[in-house]
């Protein structure tokens, strides 16, 4: 499965997901720097914040109230496309997903 990210000077990267990694996971896992993980994935950092492409914010399941009140502290605003990364697991139905890294 395979996930895309629009890193902040406008190119992209794509990379093979395995089914129930991670976004965050994948990102450090193919050196995006500006997506950190600093807290590994427990919810407490908010360093892994993505916009999540139009195309696939109906697929990536809801906001969590955690998740929720952490988007409140990311470095670059929140909008609707906000998701903390970490919080995404890849599966079948997000293969092809496509996930823009915000710019600070
Ligand atoms: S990695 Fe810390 S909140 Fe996602």
């Amino acid at each position: 499965m395979k996930a895309t990210w629009t890193l902040p000077d406008g190119s992209t990267k794509t990379a093979d997901v395995a089914e129930g990694t991670s976004l965050m996971e994948a990102s450090v896992a193919n050196n995006i720097p500006e997506i950190e993980g600093a807290c590994g994935g427990c919810l407490s950092c908010a360093t892994c914040h993505v916009f999540v492409d139009a195309d696939w914010l109906g697929k990536v399941g809801d906001v969590e109230v955690f998740e929720d009140a952490m988007l409140d502290s990311t470095d670059v605003e929140r909008t609707d496309a906000s998701r903390l990364s970490c919080q995404i697991k890849m599966s079948a139905d997000l293969d092809g997903i496509c996930l823009t890294v915000p710019t600070a």
